[in-house]
């Protein structure tokens, strides 16, 4: 293994043997800031466009902290915003991978404002489309969503598998998938898109309005504050830490195989975990660290959320197949690194 994400030597190797020029849209947030961060350790040039509307500066300010000068001089910001054609023409300039992340990500944003949702997540990835394309750009990876598995009961969840779209957000990503495809169908553009499953890792905004669980209850335990749960804590996710995200960009930018262009990969371990299972899993990491705080922390159950599914699994196996996806950090792993993050960093308190 390579770097502290874990990508897989061969992959790392592969990399640092060439030199391209990344654009990484989205590059200041959780997911998009861990992309940026293995391809500097990596050696290639790295542009992030980004407007910082959830993003973070700290983000870029720590990684530039963390890095060489040598290093940092191949990385780039734009602030801007996709939903303007003329800046994702100006960022797509001279790049052969996009990387394309920036979105509105949270579900009830998107339910309380599907206009702004639209104009985002639909609007902003035909805008980055259009200027890859026009920029002649080698290959386009974006983010899609296990949202629009929706809640359809069948398990594991299946590339096959008609979509069940309940929100704008969802509608959105399934919007995004029939763009990237037709821009490959009709004009040759080599896309790739990844319907993640519950992404995890350090970065991610404990203090988000729609704070995802992870991070908010690390903070709520290290505060000894009780665990706020929606339902009996027995649904299931298929919690994935960023490291696999990473790695499967990067397997597709590097792939030789033209069957996986205008095609779309479930992002995932494969796995279930409930949520009670996953505290559990916080809890021992947190007092390992803090041995002083409570062993049982108290919960406080309440009604589950509208919309929120029992159960689920990704299937992967299309990821091994044509990706040669390989799942190499198991949720406890990555909740090690986590935890480790959020309990020694200020950046988030
Ligand atoms: N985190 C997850 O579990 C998860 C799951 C499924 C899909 N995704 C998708 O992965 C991608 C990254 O998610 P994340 O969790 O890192 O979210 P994030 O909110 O941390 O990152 C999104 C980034 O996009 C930027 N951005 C938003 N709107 C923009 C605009 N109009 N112009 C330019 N930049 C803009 C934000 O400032 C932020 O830096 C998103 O497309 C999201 O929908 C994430």
């Amino acid at each position: 293994m390579s770097s502290k994400l874990n990508i897989p030597s061969e992959i790392f190797a592969q990399l640092s043997s060439q030199r391209s020029t990344w654009l990484v849209t989205g590059g200041a947030g959780f997911i998009g800031s861990h992309l940026v961060e293995t391809l500097l350790q990596s050696g290639q040039k790295v542009r992030v466009l980004d407007n910082f509307s959830s993003g973070k500066k700290f983000h870029l300010k720590n990684l530039q902290a963390a890095f060489p000068t040598e290093v940092w001089k191949n990385f780039e910001l734009i602030t801007g915003d996709i939903r303007n054609f003329e800046t994702c023409l100006m960022a797509t300039e001279g790049v052969q991978f996009v990387l394309h992340h920036a979105a509105m990500g949270s579900v009830p944003a998107s339910v309380a404002d599907p206009q702004a949702c639209h104009d985002i997540n639909t609007g902003g990835t035909l805008n980055m489309l259009r200027a890859s394309l026009k920029n002649n750009i080698k290959k386009f990876m974006y983010a899609s969503s296990a949202a629009i598995y929706g809640d359809d009961p069948e398990l594991p969840k299946h590339e096959k598998m008609n979509p069940h779209v309940l929100s704008p957000y969802a509608a959105s990503k399934i919007a995004n998938e029939l763009y990237a495809h037709s821009f490959f169908k009709s004009y040759g553009l080599p896309c790739v898109g990844f319907r993640y499953f519950n992404v995890f890792g350090a970065r991610q905004d404990p203090k988000g309005s729609y704070a995802s669980v992870i991070p908010s209850w690390i903070q709520a335990l290290k505060n000894k504050e009780a665990i706020k749960l929606f339902g009996d804590g027995l649904q299931t996710r298929d919690f994935c830490h960023v490291s696999q995200i990473v790695q499967m960009n990067l397997r597709a930018a590097l792939s030789d195989h033209s069957e996986i262009f205008g095609q779309v990969f479930n992002v995932g371990l494969g796995q279930s975990t409930s949520l009670l299972e996953l505290l559990k899993y916080i809890t021992a990491e947190v007092q390992l660290l803090l041995p002083d705080l409570p062993k049982n922390p108290e919960i406080i159950f309440s009604e589950v959320r509208v919309g929120d599914v029992k159960y689920s699994k990704a299937s992967i196996d299309k990821a091994v197949q044509y990706l040669k996806f390989s799942p190499n950090v198991s949720v406890v792993q990555g909740l090690k690194d986590t935890v480790k993050c959020y309990l020694t960093s200020e950046d988030f308190s």
